[in-house]
């Protein structure tokens, strides 16, 4: 029986929206309004921003402005900025851009995998033991994505043991969290519960974040799932906004306000402001142009337009 009295009384939110929410959009969006649409995630009460990726610009444009969205971003105090870093390359770029934190991205899947990086899993572990060593030298803290860890879009069911295989060897390189990722959000609260208590039968359970999308509608159900295993952290995007460009079928990310809304009435702490998220994400959805998926966001999102704030 789940109680408040035993689920965490703190969520840390790690906010996906500028890097996993706008690969996947075609509207091109000008490095100033990612600036301000950051800021404004920055005002809104989230510590933790992923805010672009150092990956090859021709597969993925949108974010091949990551070097001028950093150089324009203003500091917060106890906001950190990180980047997703797929090679030694990109960690370069990092570096010179004067980063902080990155995050290096594999998956459970093969196939996936290939697309995606252009390597086996086996060569993204080599990479990233590389590109981890690099970064702790110059001070930038690691963290690290697991993809397809449930369902693949190319190879279809994941095994809980290949989850923790790929998650072990990313965790013995010395990246301080792993985030498990339902890419095509097809996971329900039982796969959850089933992949997630074995993985953390071997590695710390504060080391692990998940990372769901919403194609199916069962991301906040998961999240539930993994409170109820004692998971702290939680991947999501402004609005709902997402999707990955290599995951046929995937949707966007689970939407922050959802969660936040959802962790405020069951009094979990967040820190987040959701009246101040939800305009971040207004200002997002009018510049691209569609009505973004989150719940809170449309219900908000309205009553804020009548009353004008
Ligand atoms: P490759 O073609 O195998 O790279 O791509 P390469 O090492 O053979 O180099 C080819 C050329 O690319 C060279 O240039 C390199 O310098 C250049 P040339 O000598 O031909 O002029 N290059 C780069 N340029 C800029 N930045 C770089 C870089 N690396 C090489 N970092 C590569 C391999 C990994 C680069 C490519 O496949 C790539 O960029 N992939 C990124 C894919 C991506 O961003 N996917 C979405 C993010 S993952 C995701 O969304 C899932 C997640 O949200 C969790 C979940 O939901 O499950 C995290
Ligand atoms: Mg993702």
């Amino acid at each position: 029986m789940v109680t408040k009295n035993n689920l965490p009384k703190r969520v840390k939110i790690v906010e996906v929206g500028p890097r996993d929410g706008l690969q996947n959009e075609s509207v091109n969006v000008s490095t100033k309004n990612k600036i301000v649409f950051i800021e404004l995630l920055a005002a809104s009460g989230l510590k933790d921003i992923e805010t672009t990726s150092f990956v090859h610009p021709k597969v993925v444009p949108q974010l091949s402005d990551a070097e001028d969205v950093l150089k324009g971003l203003r500091q917060f105090e106890n906001v950190t900025y990180s980047a997703l870093v797929p090679n030694l390359k990109g960690l370069q770029r990092a570096i010179d851009s004067g980063i902080k934190k990155i995050a290096v991205f594999t998956a459970c899947s093969e196939t996936f995998t290939k697309m995606n990086i252009n390597m086996s899993v086996d060569e993204s572990l080599k990479t990233f033991k590389e590109v981890t060593k690099v970064a702790l030298e110059n001070k930038i803290s690691v963290r690290g994505y697991v993809s397809t860890c449930f369902v693949c879009p190319y190879e279809g069911e994941i095994k809980k043991e290949k989850v923790l295989y790929v998650t072990k060897a990313l965790i013995d390189l010395g990246i301080y969290e792993v985030s498990i990722g339902d890419t095509i959000g097809a996971a329900v609260p039982t796969d959850v519960y089933e992949t997630i208590s074995y993985v953390i039968n071997q590695i710390p359970k504060e080391k692990i974040g998940l990372h769901f999308h919403d194609t199916y509608g069962t991301a906040l159900a998961n999240v539930m799932s993994g409170l109820e295993l004692g998971i702290s952290t939680y991947d999501s995007s402004s609005g709902g906004l997402g999707g990955c460009p290599f995951a046929p079928g995937a949707s966007g990310n689970l939407a922050t306000e959802d969660l936040v809304y959802m962790l405020n009435k069951m009094k979990i702490k967040t820190d987040v402001d959701i009246n101040k998220l939800v305009q971040a994400s207004l200002y997002m959805q009018n510049i691209i142009g569609r009505t973004l998926p989150c719940k809170q966001l449309q219900r908000l999102g309205v009553v804020g337009q009548i009353l004008n704030i």
